[in-house]
């Protein structure tokens, strides 16, 4: 069941992907969400309904849970699993992670689309149309990028560490998240901040970055990704063993996490 679930999250993020490149307009239509950075244009929308489609002819009958709620359906029953019945699955649909990217035309965005099994995320699925890189996993059963396996960086020590990071859309958060991003600057290598969440958590399976963190993601930013990355070798979690949600999301190579942990642990990152 889970491999025909792969298979529907592939052949909807490629279709997504291509008519996101093939079908984008000379100008984009834009309108604001939670503040007046937080864009979404018809391409989100037309590409999440586009993508409910996919799902529904499939498998008629699973709920969705997609960024623009244009797909979602039958979703508080099912969250987490809680409705009792054994099987259920919802998809978690994010037509363009990295949407101001998208807008600017820079490259770093991508299509993310995972299924969870009551409650549990069990196969993802994380497509970047503009350098045609497929990242996929199910659990339990390894991370690929384009059909090869793919695993974390062998780095071992957080001040040689590349870390990706991002900002929510909120003004008095970032200027947290800026603080906090200060602290971290002068420890580690370098700090990377590419736009799309999805993307940084590929990036860390596949070894272009050694760890990431970010606060306030939603879980369409990272369930296809943190899969991938946890499949790849990564360790991922939130602050003092709680699980990686909104709260904080940490991920990194498995000799970075605890000293990246401690690190943002004493910048109470996970407070706005
Ligand atoms: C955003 C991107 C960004 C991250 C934000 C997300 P969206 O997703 O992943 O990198 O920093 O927190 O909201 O809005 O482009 O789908």
């Amino acid at each position: 069941m889970i491999d025909r679930l792969l298979d529907v999250a592939v052949t909807a993020a490629r279709a997504a992907g291509e008519f996101l490149v093939d079908s984008r307009p000379a100008s984009l239509r834009v309108a604001t969400k939670s503040t007046p950075t937080d864009v979404v244009t018809q391409m989100d929308t037309a590409a999440e309904r586009l993508i409910a489609r996919y799902i529904h002819d499939a498998r008629p009958g699973d709920a969705i849970l997609g960024e623009e709620g244009q797909a979602s359906t039958d979703v508080t029953d099912v969250r987490a699993g809680r409705d009792g019945r054994a099987g259920r699955v919802r998809w978690l649909v994010d037509p363009i992670d990295g949407t101001v990217n998208y807008l600017y035309a820079l490259p770093q965005w991508a299509v993310s689309i995972a299924a969870e099994v009551d409650g549990v995320v069990e196969a993802g699925v994380v497509f970047d149309p503009s350098k045609g890189e497929l990242f996929a996993a199910v659990r339990g059963g390894g991370a690929q990028l384009n059909g090869e396996p793919i695993e974390v960086s062998g780095c071992e020590d957080l001040s040689l560490a590349l870390i990706g990071t991002g900002f929510g859309y909120d003004a008095r958060r970032r200027a947290r998240q800026s603080q906090v991003l200060t602290g971290v600057v002068p420890i580690v290598r370098d700090i990377r901040r590419l736009g799309a969440a999805s993307l940084d958590l590929c990036a860390l399976a596949c070894a272009r970055l050694d760890g990431y963190y970010e606060r306030g993601l939603n879980l369409w930013d990272y369930a296809a990704a943190g899969l991938v990355a946890t499949e790849a070798g990564a360790r991922v979690g939130g602050l003092h063993g709680r699980p990686a949600s909104g709260e904080l999301f940490v991920a990194a190579t498995p000799a970075v996490f605890d000293p990246l942990h401690q690190l943002l642990a004493g910048l109470e990152a996970d407070r706005d």
